[in-house]
């Protein structure tokens, strides 16, 4: 179907800064390995990140129409394209990730497979997203705040570094001291983006400034300025 194509092109090529993939390759860097063999993988990361990011911006939750500086998916493509597309995406990503890999033996591709499912979703970013839903209506202290936090973004950065360490068979240590590293540079980096809804650029973001007050979103800036 060209219009699904389309609209999953439209929002995975709109030039976002491909953290999730730069953070998986510096992985495998870390463990001395060739990025060639898992560009698939990095890829669905992506992919997966792309998709949170169009359902992120649908009416029924952030209700946003700009993204990577350019209208969001729904106001180009329409609320259903843009479900489908950001449903395209997520399971695509898992075709990808579970592609015949050279470079991973099959028990570790799919610990990292497993990993990634299971830090998008309900032990990650969607149970992340959820609460932040869910939530809306009631005092959110620092704890809860940082649940959120961990869940919608610092998931998908150990998801990348996590996974790049299953697919070249690293120890527990590694992998824990990976999952506590993305713990931190998520919550910074939300942190941060919360920040940058206040007193951002528009224009550098390609994102609008002032969407979390919009919504009386509870943030790092309204707990603590
Ligand atoms: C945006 O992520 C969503 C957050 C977790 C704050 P990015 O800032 O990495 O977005 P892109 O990929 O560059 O558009
Ligand atoms: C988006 O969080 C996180 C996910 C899509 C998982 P935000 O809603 O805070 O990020 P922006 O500001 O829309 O990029
Ligand atoms: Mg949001
Ligand atoms: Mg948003």
């Amino acid at each position: 179907e060209r219009e699904l194509y389309f609209a999953m092109r439209y929002s995975l090529f709109a030039g976002g800064k491909r953290l999730r993939p730069a953070l998986f390759f510096a992985a495998l860097e870390a463990f001395g390995r060739e990025r060639t063999p898992f560009l698939p993988f990095a890829a669905a990361l992506e992919m997966i990140h792309t998709y949170s990011l169009i359902h992120d911006d649908l009416p029924a939750m952030d209700d946003d129409d700009l993204r990577r500086g350019q209208p969001t998916c729904h106001v180009r493509y329409g609320e259903a394209l843009a479900i489908l597309a950001g449903d395209a995406l997520l399971t695509h990503a898992f075709a990808l990730m579970l592609q015949p890999m050279a470079g991973a033996a099959p028990a570790d591709q799919m610990a990292a497979a497993r990993e990634v499912a299971w830090q998008a979703g309900i032990g990650g970013m969607v149970a992340g997203q959820a609460a932040e839903i869910v939530s809306l209506q009631s005092e959110v202290d620092e704890g809860l705040l940082t649940y959120i936090y961990q869940g919608k973004t610092s998931a998908l950065f150990a998801a990348a570094v996590v996974s790049a360490a299953h697919l070249c068979g690293a120890a527990q240590e590694e992998i824990a001291a990976l999952r506590e590293y993305a713990k931190h540079l998520g919550l910074g980096f939300q942190i941060i983006d919360d920040v940058l809804d206040v007193e951002g650029d528009t224009a550098k973001l390609g994102k609008p400034v002032g969407s979390d007050e919009a919504r009386e979103l509870s943030t790092f800036v309204t707990l603590y300025g």
